[in-house]
């Protein structure tokens, strides 16, 4: 007899799950906690600052070779490997199309290393050696996707806490901290991180890895917005992947195009527990094209990087703590009433921003950058809310 009840909860669509069916799924995908990933509104005309989106539309060239590309073709398979785009961004990184993958969005990636090279902690974990072959390391706060790959892969997880500014413990901090785990499998390092928008230098993140006896995926989605990266760390070391996407800087989210750059036997694995076609025909094409613009990209990558001072000089005048950031959005922490009011007085003000109820970034707001004229209207409504609220708003904690 199936346990009656024994998962109330609604799904997605609002229905309950049936006790019965429930039963069907394995435990672990019944207990876990999906990604949630930030609002994409249903209604037009919010200014969307909440996901990290380019303010600006991909290149025209790219919107004329997708248009181009959709004819009866879309009856055949795309190339399995992106061989085209692998050829183009070894030649762009100085490296073979063996040292690359590319995926249906870098986080495709990111789950196919859980694959590749951590053992699921189904087995007994006994010894020391078999607990570090399961077990997925992030530093905390970081992308909260981490967790959850390890909860699908039926991994265990270790997240370690960064220093309280967010930034990057030394290898003796770690050491002392006792919590780091030098041998486990797999390590996600984001570079620079999100949601605190820190940059980390690459020779901390080179010691780091060169310290880690297991994997390191430096998952550097925002890098191009940083004055810095570490992608020649992937291709030096032997335990080393980078992750770049071509969702943010290039303004490619809804084609689902990321790649990763290492080692050829770690991106050879990776390759060999791929769908075959996991690269969709079009997001191929988008990501050929946007390799042919780069000074269309260039120019927007200034603009957001000139948006990201303005307005973090702004709400920095207006009260706000706000974190340096290498990024394409800001983390900062309003004056006056809690973060999550602010979220939802800026949402009744169609503004929408991330908020999480984490105790570690729990008092602060994510802020993506948008247009020049979404900045302006953000900084006039905080400024509005702000007077709203009455005199001893801006200093009060
Ligand atoms: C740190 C980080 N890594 C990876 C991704 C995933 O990007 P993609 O669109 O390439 O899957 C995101 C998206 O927000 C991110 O913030």
């Amino acid at each position: 007899m199936p346990p009656r009840n024994a998962f109330p909860q609604k799904t997605r669509h609002g229905r309950a799950p049936s006790p019965a069916a429930s039963t069907f799924i394995r435990p672990s995908v019944r207990r876990l906690r999906p990604y949630v990933p930030g609002e994409q509104p249903k209604i037009r005309g919010l200014i969307k600052l909440n996901t990290n989106e380019n303010p600006y539309p991909p290149s025209p060239r790219v919107l004329a070779a997708i248009r181009a590309a959709v004819d009866g073709r879309l009856r055949l398979y795309p190339n399995p490997t992106a061989e085209a785009l692998r050829r183009r961004l070894a030649a762009l990184h100085g490296c073979a199309p063996e040292n690359l993958i590319v995926g249906n969005g870098s986080d495709e990636l990111l789950a196919l290393a859980s694959r590749a090279f951590v053992e699921p902690a189904s087995v007994p974990l006994g010894t020391r050696a078999r607990r570090a072959r399961a077990t997925i390391q992030y530093f905390t706060p970081s992308y909260s996707l981490y967790p959850v790959l390890a909860d699908i892969h039926g991994a265990r997880r270790n997240p370690v806490p960064l220093n309280p500014d967010f930034s990057l413990p030394s290898l003796r901090g770690l050491e002392l901290g006792k919590r780091w785990e030098w041998d486990a499998a797999l390590t996600y390092v984001t570079t620079p991180n999100a949601p605190c928008g820190r940059g980390y230098a690459t020779a901390d993140l080179g010691r780091l890895c060169g310290a880690q006896r297991g994997v390191v995926l430096l998952d550097e989605a925002y890098a191009d917005f940083a004055e810095d990266n570490a992608l020649r760390l992937g291709l030096e070391r032997p335990n080393v992947i980078v992750a770049r996407t071509f969702s943010k800087a290039y303004a490619l989210c809804h084609q689902r195009v990321g790649y990763a750059v290492g080692p050829e036997t770690l991106i050879d694995a990776m390759h060999r527990i791929r769908d075959s076609y996991n690269v969709n025909g079009l997001g191929q094409v988008a990501a050929l094209a946007t390799l042919d613009d780069p000074g269309y990209y260039r120019a927007n990558l200034r603009r957001v990087v000139a948006s990201r001072q303005r307005l973090g000089h702004a709400l920095a005048e207006l009260g706000f703590d706000v974190l340096p950031s290498q990024t394409n959005f800001l983390l900062a922490r309003p004056p006056g009433p809690p973060a999550q009011t602010w979220l939802e007085r800026l949402r009744a003000r169609r503004i929408l921003v991330r908020w999480w109820d984490d105790p570690s970034v729990r008092d602060y707001l994510r802020i993506s950058i948008g247009t020049e004229a979404e900045v302006d209207t953000l900084i006039g409504t905080v400024k509005r809310l702000l007077r709203s609220a009455g005199p001893g708003q801006r200093r009060a904690r």
